[in-house]
């Protein structure tokens, strides 16, 4: 079966393609409009499989993607084609209801067309998987549960209502034309080729360059870190073993302020990188202005994966931070070529005092 990825040249959509391909899964097509987020670099490893084919299109173009699916003959699209940064939604929403709203309904119009013309087993098995977060559903207050796939949706960020538009656009699609989609909420995500304008990776990159690392805030806001890798293969199951029209929370029960994650991203680079003064990494943290509309808390409820498909993340956050602390450091040249200019105006503009 040939899958389409869009988005498969960023983060999450990167991770998940070389992971299909190493497992022998079949034809991946990747459309990926190579925004800035976006790098054919991510996939140099793989871009001469026979198994692989890159689109450089946009998920908004609809005659390209009527085309590409009766030309490629798809089986199944994973959605993760996304504007995803909340701090450049704050500044420029336009870009994101393009792609977050206008291009997810392309993408679905596309693929319904598709899927009308398929017959027998192929049109059985044919499934939309839109990949979406936790951030759809709001903050919770320091004693609420966790999100569950009932929690009402409360977007707060221009990014937020984007993706709960989208996802939103995905129910309907089922409820009233009868496409199989299938929907993912997942937790904040951290792993190697993330773009260093997420905490994480971002705190990386000014740690090694001996740069402030930026906290909003007082710092003690709460997020749920999971591995990207634990997360891709839950996309996986749930594409093989959804149960068709459901949405399934997706979290790493890691909930943690982010003062901690970037205290632990220090100590983890004390040890295995020290800074050359004998300092601590730790000096270089820098409480900044607070991100407007700043979520408090996120938890995530992943019962239900864990019951109904048997989902388990293999990474504790331990664990997962030291894997990407050891790519960030190995891989020095991809910062240094992702970082260029467009990348130094944003770190500018975003952090000026
Ligand atoms: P990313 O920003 O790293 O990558 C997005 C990719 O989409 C890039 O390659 C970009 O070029 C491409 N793209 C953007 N607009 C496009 C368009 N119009 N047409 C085609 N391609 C386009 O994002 P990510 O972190 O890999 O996130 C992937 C998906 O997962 C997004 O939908 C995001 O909302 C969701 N998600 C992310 C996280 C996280 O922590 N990163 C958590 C939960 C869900
Ligand atoms: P981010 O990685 O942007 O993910 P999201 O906003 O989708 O959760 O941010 C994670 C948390 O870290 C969030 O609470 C905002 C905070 N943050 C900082 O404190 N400083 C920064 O420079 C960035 C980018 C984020």
């Amino acid at each position: 079966m040939t899958i389409l990825v869009t988005g498969g040249a960023g983060f999450i959509g990167s991770n998940f393609i070389r992971a299909w391909l190493r497992q022998m899964r079949g034809h991946v097509v990747n459309v990926d409009a190579l925004t800035y987020a976006g790098n054919a670099d991510n996939l140099s490893g793989i871009a001469g499989s026979s198994d692989y084919t890159f689109v450089h299109a946009t998920i908004c173009d609809r005659e390209r993607m009527t085309a590409l699916f009766s030309q490629h003959d798809i089986g199944a699209v994973i959605n993760f084609a996304a504007e995803s940064h909340v701090d450049r939604s704050i500044h420029a929403p336009d870009d994101f209801v393009q792609t977050n709203v206008v291009g997810v309904h392309v993408l679905l119009d596309a693929a319904r067309k598709h899927w009308s013309s398929l017959t027998g087993s192929r049109k059985e098995k044919f499934r939309f998987l839109h990949v979406s977060t936790d951030e759809v559903f709001g903050t919770l207050e320091p004693d609420d549960p966790a999100f569950s796939e009932t929690t009402p949706y409360r977007p707060n960020s221009p990014y937020a209502a984007t993706k709960a538009a989208a996802d939103h656009l995905v129910r309907a699609y089922h409820q009233t034309y009868g496409l199989p989609v299938l929907t993912t909420n997942c937790s904040n995500n951290y792993g190697p080729y993330q773009f260093p304008e997420k905490l994480i990776p971002l705190c990386l990159h000014h740690a090694l360059a001996d740069k402030p690392l930026p906290i909003y805030g007082d710092g003690r806001q709460v997020r749920d870190w999971l591995y990207v890798e634990d997360h891709c293969d839950a996309v996986r199951l749930v594409l093989e073993r959804g149960a068709v029209g459901e949405t399934y929370n997706v979290g790493g029960a890691k909930d943690i302020a982010n003062v901690d994650v970037v205290t632990m991203l220090c100590e983890i680079l004390d040890k295995v990188s020290p800074r050359s003064d004998g300092k601590n990494y730790a000096e270089q943290i820098s409480f900044v202005a607070d991100r407007p509309g700043h979520d408090r808390r996120y938890a995530v409820n992943s019962g239900k994966i864990a019951n109904d498909l048997g989902w388990r993340a293999k990474e504790t956050f331990a664990t997962g931070l030291a894997k990407t602390v050891g790519w960030y450091l190995d891989n020095r040249e991809w910062t240094g070529r992702v970082t260029s200019g467009a990348y130094r105006q944003w770190i500018e503009k975003q952090y000026a005092p």
